[in-house]
């Protein structure tokens, strides 16, 4: 293209997105990115970076007197980071639950920040066992972090968290739990299960869009930052961050974007407004509802225990003979309907399949599943040569 020319405006399809996320954002939320930019030094916006704290720490269920909560100018993946940058030294002992691809992912990143890991492991579809890693964590002579995926999307499995997280604190670790497809979605209750630092995104059940990335932590793991002698990450120091986003007058730190805190703001006024117990009764029935229509269609979910099965994020094996992503692509260009396939090299063949946010709906599952349906007729009656690219 010549130096001076600049193409057309982009013009995105409309999607209905179910797979593990990003998910459609309700268009008040869309709107709130339209609102006047202010500077991230603006008072104006720091009384609202403030409301944002308050409604994420009550998503969160953190209790006002026990640490702090606010969003980092990120994805999901630099919260991991922060949590593993914030809270350990190179050579200390992490014991990581490994139950998916998520899971591999903490474990990688704590080996890149030094870590000594010690990875608990469960088969595609199954939590990690809670005794497993009591005895992984009591076999260590001191275990600085024991991480966890509570809500594994690439397997759509829930992690319990009591035996883990009772294991933890009897070791005097710290608890950190990825709640990236949880928050919002299901019961994530950060005092009660006394989670030291949780983690999550906002493209998931908050329903907003990607960039920002919700972390929550107790005042044990905010006292440990605040008395590291050398923090060891300058963008992701949680310390630094509380300092703009709660204490006043507030301390620059980087230049936040701001209009994707006016969405996050705004879906998270729409998620208290339904209220959390409610929002997760929805999902709940949503979920129910996909999984009662696929079992009936003699599809099998990759979740061994339908207890453990998540209801935001549905995982189902690709029947034998079938070409999952021929089915998929079908689904995106014929139905304008997104899910996911399998994720990492060892996944087995499935697709994935997201109600999350506004998604989380009986008619929404009702369109999935009448697209599901069509493509899988259609991929059953093609011959062989004419697969679709
Ligand atoms: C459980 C889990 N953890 C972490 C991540 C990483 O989040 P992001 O893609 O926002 O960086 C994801 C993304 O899907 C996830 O599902």
């Amino acid at each position: 293209m010549p130096i001076d020319t600049a193409p057309a405006p982009i013009a995105p399809p409309a999607r209905l997105l179910c797979g593990p996320g990003p998910t459609n954002v309700a268009p008040s939320v869309l709107e709130a990115m339209q609102r006047p930019m202010v500077g991230h030094l603006d008072p104006d916006l720091h009384d609202i970076l403030l409301e944002v704290v308050d409604m994420l720490g009550r998503v969160y269920r953190r209790d006002p007197q026990d640490g702090f909560t606010l969003p980092l100018s990120s994805t999901g993946t630099a919260a991991m980071e922060a949590g593993i940058a914030n809270l350990i030294d190179p050579g200390a002992t992490v014991v990581v639950g490994v139950s998916g691809y998520f899971g591999a992912r903490l474990a990688c990143i704590a080996r890149r920040w030094g870590a000594r890991v010690v990875e608990v492991r469960a088969p595609w579809g199954e939590p990690v066992d809670g005794a497993a890693m009591a005895d992984a964590i009591a076999a260590q002579p001191r275990v600085r972090l024991v991480a966890v995926v509570h809500a594994e999307t690439s397997t759509g499995v829930r992690q319990p968290l009591d035996d883990i997280a009772a294991a933890a604190r009897d070791a005097g670790a710290f608890l950190m739990v990825d709640c990236v497809t949880s928050l919002g979605g299901i019961r994530v209750d950060t005092s009660a299960d006394r989670i030291d630092f949780a983690y999550s995104c906002t493209q998931k059940c908050l329903a907003a869009p990607p960039g920002m990335a919700p972390v929550s932590l107790s005042d044990r793991a905010a006292d440990h930052i605040r008395r590291r002698p050398r923090p060891a990450t300058f963008a992701l120091d949680l310390a630094a961050l509380h300092d703009y986003w709660i204490r006043r007058p507030a301390a620059y730190h980087h230049t936040v974007p701001v209009l994707h805190i006016y969405a996050l703001h705004e879906a998270l006024r729409l998620a208290h407004d339904e209220g959390l117990e409610a929002r997760w009764a929805r999902h709940a029935a949503a979920g129910a509802h996909l999984q009662g229509a696929l079992a009936g269609r003699g599809l099998r979910a990759l979740a061994s225990d339908p207890a453990v099965q998540l209801p935001q994020l549905t995982a189902i094996r690709v029947p034998e003979g079938v070409d999952g992503d021929a089915v998929r692509r079908r689904v995106l260009r014929e139905h304008g309907i997104e899910v996911g396939g399998g994720l990492g090299p060892d996944a087995p063949a499935m697709w994935r399949v997201g109600l999350m946010g506004d998604n989380a709906n009986a008619e929404t599952v009702d369109r999935v599943l009448a697209a599901l349906d069509a493509a899988l007729a259609a991929e059953a009656e093609r011959p062989e040569e004419l697969a679709i690219a």
